[in-house]
């Protein structure tokens, strides 16, 4: 035993716990090193820690919020017979499955059982095709091309008038095979489907686009100009400010915006002090300035009607 000195060296685990230092050598310093400077961090940024750094949400552009009108191209849709569409044909029934397949089937099913896979998600459910009876609006023809053109409130059961009302029609005679026994029209209520909605007079529906795009179209278009008008401002700061320049400063949250709003576009709101005060007051966020606005004493409106007056003057002698 004791002619093995060499081996004792190497393992003597009593040794390391009396100077730990040896097992780890030199590498101690680093994680002392590391410590102290994440340790220096921390105390400096003490105030922003304890401050909650994290900034609070703020919802500037409330406007973001509003529902806008949905996107919709032109056009015309037929005219159509309504007593000889009223009847159905193979050709109708079949363009109708398709139509259903796209437009009907995730809530009503392929097969029309009511069992289609958004249906578990809706109260009430479906309308199984296959069940007669029980309908809100009922199943003859002139009954479920209300239920399409208005659809059922309250339900998940949209309007889809904007169909045109050929595959209207197509869908009522689809969804009609999936059961006998359907009611029929007279041809009273027929006639009336066709005095309600003038459906052999064919209709042209224009096109519209949603309000915000069309704001950024305007925008896009006088962008320009706008900044023209940004730029003279600009200039005018450098020099001793008018009343009116520095009440627009202390309002102004988005210039561009209210450039935009106020001076281009054949706005009117400039006309007047008291189309002014009307304009901007009415949706302050939305024109670009601050809320505190409408705080602003009528001396201050005048001084801000009159510098915006001398802006839109002298772009149009620019
Ligand atoms: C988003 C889901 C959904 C889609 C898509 C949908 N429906 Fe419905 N539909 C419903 C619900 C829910 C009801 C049941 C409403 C009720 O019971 O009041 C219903 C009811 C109906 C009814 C019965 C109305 C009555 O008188 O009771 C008809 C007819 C109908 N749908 C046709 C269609 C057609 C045709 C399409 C496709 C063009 C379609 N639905 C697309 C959810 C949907």
């Amino acid at each position: 035993m004791d002619n093995k000195p060499d081996l004792k060296a190497e393992f003597d685990f009593r040794d390391l716990l009396r100077k730990p230092h040896k097992l780890f050598g030199y590498s101690y310093i680093f994680f002392v090193l590391i410590l102290s400077v994440l340790g220096i961090s921390y105390v400096q940024n003490l105030t922003s820690i304890g401050k909650n750094s994290v900034p609070p949400m703020v919802v500037i552009d409330s406007s973001s919020f509003v529902k806008d009108i949905p996107f919709q191209t032109a056009r015309s849709l037929p005219p159509i017979d309504v007593m000889k569409v009223a009847t159905p044909t193979p050709e109708l029934v079949d363009k109708g499955k398709e139509l259903f397949r796209t437009n009907c089937a995730s809530c009503h099913g392929d097969d029309g059982q009511g069992d289609g896979p958004t249906a578990v998600t809706l109260t009430p459910k479906p309308r199984n095709f296959h069940l007669l009876g029980e309908w809100k609006n009922g199943s003859k023809v002139s009954q479920i091309f209300k239920t399409l053109q208005e659809g059922i409130p309250g339900t998940a059961m949209a309007a889809f008038d904007y169909l045109p009302p050929l595959e209207r029609f197509a869908l009522i005679h689809f969804v009609r095979s999936l059961s006998a026994g359907h009611p029929t029209d007279l041809q009273a209520e027929l006639l009336g489907l066709e005095t309600t909605y003038q459906l052999s007079k064919g209709s042209n529906s224009s096109g519209q686009i949603p309000v915000k795009k069309a704001a950024r179209i305007i925008e896009a278009e006088t962008a320009p100009e706008v900044a023209t008008v940004a730029g003279m401002v600009g200039g005018l700061e450098r020099q001793a400010k008018s009343a009116g320049l520095q009440v627009f400063e202390q309002v102004a949250r988005d210039r561009k915006r209210i450039f935009t709003g106020l001076l281009f576009n054949g706005s009117s709101a400039v006309q007047s002090v008291d189309q002014l005060v009307k304009i901007v007051t009415a949706e302050p966020t939305q024109l670009g300035f601050r809320a505190g606005v409408v705080r602003l004493s009528a001396s201050e409106w005048t001084a801000l009607h009159q510098f915006l007056n001398e802006l839109k003057s002298r772009r149009g002698s620019l």
